[in-house]
């Protein structure tokens, strides 16, 4: 892909959560009644929605987060990360009851992870948050949504976007339910194997299921979906578009966030106007180079590191 100027149109508006990872480096994820003595520990910016946003700014896009910590150090530290990171906090409210979230993460040696979430403040992000956000959905941008966040609070920020002609991506982490009233004002689903599964009942284990699933998403009205498949790549599925496109390879070390930061960068490269398997391909470059570095945040690359990797190639 060649290098570009960013442009001035790369607009995204993230609703979603906001948390504090809480990590440890363990050799092997504890089992039930286990104590495991980790290595490092650490504390980063975390939440599906604020890692997603971090990306799409440092990727190069005007990015406003619509989003809700609590009246507490974490959440002051959660709102000077994202200051830092030049986002758009206008919309980051802050709940007087109830503490801002955190994630409890177990990173083992092969990067992989185990993860639980105390949502806290995430939880009481409401349509009226999305309802005074109304001036930002605006035609030409992009709204980037996950499920971390009430249902509601979703299905009113995709209504919005949509009455407003915004292009909706969402990524349905973590898995749950999704009515086809919702998929259908969705233009780009992005789950990863297992959400796949759970909203299809279709098990994906390779490139043929993911396309049989894709299919059935789309019969419930999403226009294109992305499967992503880790290592394997990402299955696309849209109108004139159905491929597999690789993965780059990566040496993991910490594979959390990995579809955090390919939906913050696969948004703003569309929002950009690249075409959609480009798109996909900026979206991988940035998750194989997060996937090399511990924590969420803290994995997500800049700009000049994602065209390095895609002028680099596999
Ligand atoms: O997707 C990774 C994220 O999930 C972590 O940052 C953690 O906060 C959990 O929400």
């Amino acid at each position: 892909m060649p290098s570009q100027r960013h442009s001035p149109r790369a607009r995204v508006v993230v609703v979603g959560s906001c948390s504090i990872d809480l990590i440890v480096q363990v050799d092997r994820i504890p089992g039930i009644g286990e104590t495991v003595i980790g290595g490092k520990s650490h504390s980063a910016g975390g939440g599906k929605g604020a890692n997603q946003a971090v990306t799409a700014s440092r990727a190069g896009a005007a990015v406003l987060f619509v989003g809700r910590v609590g009246r507490d150090d974490f959440g002051r530290s959660v709102v000077a990360g994202l200051r830092r990171d030049r986002i758009n906090i206008s919309h980051v409210t802050t709940d007087a009851k109830e503490p801002t979230g955190i994630a409890f993460i177990f990173v083992g040696k092969g990067g992989e992870n185990s993860i639980a979430v105390a949502s806290g403040s995430n939880l009481t992000l409401g349509p009226r948050d999305v309802a005074r956000a109304h001036g930002v959905f605006r035609r030409g941008g992009t709204l980037l949504v996950q499920l971390e966040s009430p249902l509601r609070t979703v299905t009113a920020a995709v209504a919005a976007a949509a009455r407003s002609g915004m292009r909706v991506i969402l990524n349905p982490a973590p898995a749950q339910p999704l009515p086809d009233s919702l998929l259908r004002r969705v233009d780009i689903l992005t789950p990863n194997e297992h959400e796949a599964e759970s909203l299809t009942g279709i098990r994906v284990d390779g490139a043929a299921a993911a396309a049989r699933a894709a299919d059935r998403l789309r019969k419930r009205g999403v226009k294109t979906v992305i499967i992503t498949l880790g290592a394997r790549g990402a299955f696309v599925c849209g109108e004139g578009c159905r491929a597999l496109v690789p993965a780059f390879k990566a040496k993991a070390v910490d594979t959390t966030a990995a579809g955090d930061v390919f939906n913050g960068a696969l948004a703003v490269a569309l929002a950009e106007g690249r075409p959609m398997i480009e798109a996909v391909r900026f979206g991988q470059a940035a998750a194989a180079i997060s996937v090399t570095r511990i924590g969420a945040q803290p994995s997500a690359p800049s700009r000049a590191e994602i065209e390095r990797l895609l002028k680099k190639g596999r």
